[in-house]
This record gives C-alpha cells, structure tokens and sequence, in this order.
C-alpha cells in the first residue's frame, strides 16, 4: 500500500490528528506520522505511533542511525502553521519535517497541505508570497481565509478546519498513484477539477489553457477607464460580448434580441464573449489576474424581448467562464440578471464586474 508520511505542526489541529489518521488508514493509505518539535506539545505521539505501526520522528536522525520509516510515495502537511508555510516556501530544512518536505518537492512526489494560521496571520504578504511559491511547485494547497479562526480564538471557528476535503483530496491523489517499484504519481492535468476544486492553477495559467491570453480588451467608448481600483475592489467597466476583426476594430459576432431572434444558447455565446471582454479589461489594469483575491459580483443586462424569462441561463455563459479561470472557490461570485428592452447595436447581452484585489496589491 502506498506511504502516505503525515506531517504535523504546532496548530491545534494536530489534536485531532488520531481519527484522521485511521481514516486514511481505511482509505488504503499506510501511514507515518512526522512532527515538528512544536508540534509534539499539540498531537498525541504515543497514540499515533500506536495506529501508524510507526514511530513519530520529529528530529533528524544520527548519520550512523538506520531509516525506521519506508519512503513516502506522498505527503500531507496537517496542519501547515504559518511557521512552517513561510520557512518552506524559502527552502529552509531545520526540521526534520521540513527537509522531508523539500526533498519531496525535488522528487516530485505528490504534496497536499492545509495551512492553519490565524486570519490575521493568513493576511501577513509573506504568507500569500509563500501559499503562491508552493502552488507554483505543484503543491496542493488547501486554503479558504474564511475557514481560518481569528486571533486568540479558542476552538469555535477551528471546527471548521478541512478535514472532510483533505481527506477528499487525499482519496483522489491515492488513485493517480499507480503500483510500480515505487509508487508513481500521476499529476492531474493542469487546471484539472479535483472533488469539485481546480487545483493548482492560477488565473492566468487557466487563460492560457483557454487559449485566452492574448484577448486585446475593446477599444472603450466613451470617456471612461476599463476599471478603477477603490477600497480593496476593482470595478470593471460595463462592455459587450464583441470580438476584434482583423483590422482590430470592435465587432458584436452575435446580434439580435433573446425570445425573438436568439436561442438561449446563443445568448450563452454572447455573455461567454462579455466575460472574455471583461477580464481583458481589469487584466489591462491590473497587469495580472493573478492578483485577484476573489470574483465578487457580476452585474448582467440581457436585450429581451417581452416574456422572455429565461436571463439566468444566459448568463450563465459569463458565470461559467469566470468559475472556468478562477476556480469554484475564488470564481463563485453574486450575480443580479436585468432584462433589457433594448441594447445598442443589437447586442445580446451587457455586463459589468466587481473583483475583490490580494491583501498583497491593493496598496501597490
Ligand atoms: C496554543 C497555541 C496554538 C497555536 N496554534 C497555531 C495554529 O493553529 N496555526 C499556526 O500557524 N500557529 C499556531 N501556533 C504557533 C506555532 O505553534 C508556532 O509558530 C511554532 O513556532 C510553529 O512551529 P512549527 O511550524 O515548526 O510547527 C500556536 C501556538 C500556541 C502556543
């Protein structure tokens, strides 16, 4: 059975390591159980070592000393303290914990970690800078701001730490593992869904694999700006779903009113194209969708003949392909639908989006 090594820091979380760990065991994981010395004072070593059929190491062995555990074919870092994200994500190894971690990274072996700071903590730039360098290695990193307890808390809001959805992750990363003389990891492609999350890809990976990077924003017309900046969010200006001809010039590719000239379908089309326009727009300003905190709201106006009904479903087409760069959890945004007796040029559909920005650029 494939070597899952657990590793633990000093977060509360690590309490509850001992259920966890039996069900990973029923997953069809073997499991060892790896501390940092902080995160000995939190986790109940004799009980897991009891579990595990292992010993909980937490120091670095004497070079005459043997291995007492097999190698890991993957890793979880449970929970993943701030500490330990930052000292990582720079390539220090004064744990034990944290030289197995970046040897797995060199040898490519599948990493899942749940980090556990406090909120205030979760919002420190370096911590951002850190979850962002792990991802880029190829980390999979579980990390929501609203899960996080605040500072000071005692347990409350530490119910919510994932366990449910590591465990997920870690059911779905045993079956890319295939049985060789080692066990090899087949990565899910990049932008892949894993138990309903893109995983590992950041906005603008995903526009390449949606063969979205080079979309030039419309020429604006009017006396405005593609978006503005303003306590923490980026307003972006209302645009249309056109296309640029070969001249480079603005044109609407699909014309006509919903429930008189257009399909539902078609309308789709048209709000897919506005979302397109959309992030061409905040990425002219912003330079990267990458420092996009989250998809806030999507405001949709839908050219609709009387009795229409059905501007939900256009607009889908815009909501799918924010979700599509963003992921389900940073691209899942409110919505308002606005039917509209008329729009200029026959346009099918008009909308405008509000972003939240990273902690990190908001003050750049
Ligand atoms: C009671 C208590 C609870 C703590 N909980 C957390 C936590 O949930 N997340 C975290 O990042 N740090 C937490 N810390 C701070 C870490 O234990 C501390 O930064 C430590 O140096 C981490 O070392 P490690 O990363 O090597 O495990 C806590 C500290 C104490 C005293």
């Amino acid at each position: 059975m494939p070597v899952l090594y657990v590793i633990a820091c000093g977060g509360r979380p690590a309490a509850d390591l001992p259920a966890f760990v039996e069900g990973l065991r029923s997953d069809g994981w073997t499991v060892c159980a790896v501390s940092t010395p902080s995160g000995l004072k939190f986790l109940d070593a004799a009980r897991l070592a009891e579990i595990t059929g292992h010993p909980v190491r937490s120091d670095y062995k004497r070079p005459e000393e043997p291995d007492v555990l097999p190698p890991a074919d993957a890793m979880a870092v449970v929970p993943a303290t701030f500490n330990t994200v930052n000292k990582w994500a720079h390539g220090t190894s004064d744990t034990l914990a944290l030289g197995l971690l970046n040897e797995a990274v060199g040898l490519g072996l599948p990493i899942v970690a749940a980090p556990w700071p406090n909120a205030a903590l979760a919002r420190h730039p370096v911590f951002a800078r850190s979850v962002a360098e792990l991802r880029a290695w190829g980390v999979t990193v579980l990390l929501d701001p609203s899960w996080l307890p605040a500072p000071g808390s005692e347990g409350g809001a530490e119910r919510a730490f994932p366990w449910t959805r590591l465990r997920d992750v870690l059911a779905d990363t045993l079956t890319r593992l295939e049985p060789s003389s080692a066990w090899r990891f087949r990565a899910p492609a990049r932008g892949a869904k894993i138990v309903g999350m893109t995983i590992n890809e950041s906005p603008e990976q995903a526009l390449v694999r949606l063969g979205l990077d080079g979309v030039k924003p419309p020429d604006p017309v009017g006396r405005f700006v593609y978006g503005v900046p303003a306590g923490g969010f980026f307003f972006v200006s209302g645009t249309y779903g056109t296309r640029k001809d070969a001249d480079g010039r603005d044109h609407l590719p699909i014309t006509g009113k919903l429930g008189r000239d257009l399909t539902v379908e078609e309308g789709r089309a048209s709000a897919r194209l506005v979302a397109i326009n959309l992030l061409a727009m905040a990425r002219a300003e912003l330079g990267s969708l990458d420092r996009v905190a989250r998809v806030v709201r999507l405001a949709g106006y839908v050219n609709s003949a009387p009795g229409f009904a059905e501007a939900p479903a256009v607009l889908n087409g815009a909501s799918d392909l924010l979700i599509d760069v963003f992921g389900e959890e940073l691209g899942t945004h409110a919505r308002i639908a606005l039917y509209q007796p008329d729009l200029p040029g026959e346009a099918p559909v008009a909308a405008e989006l509000t972003l939240l920005l990273r902690d990190d650029v908001q003050s750049d």
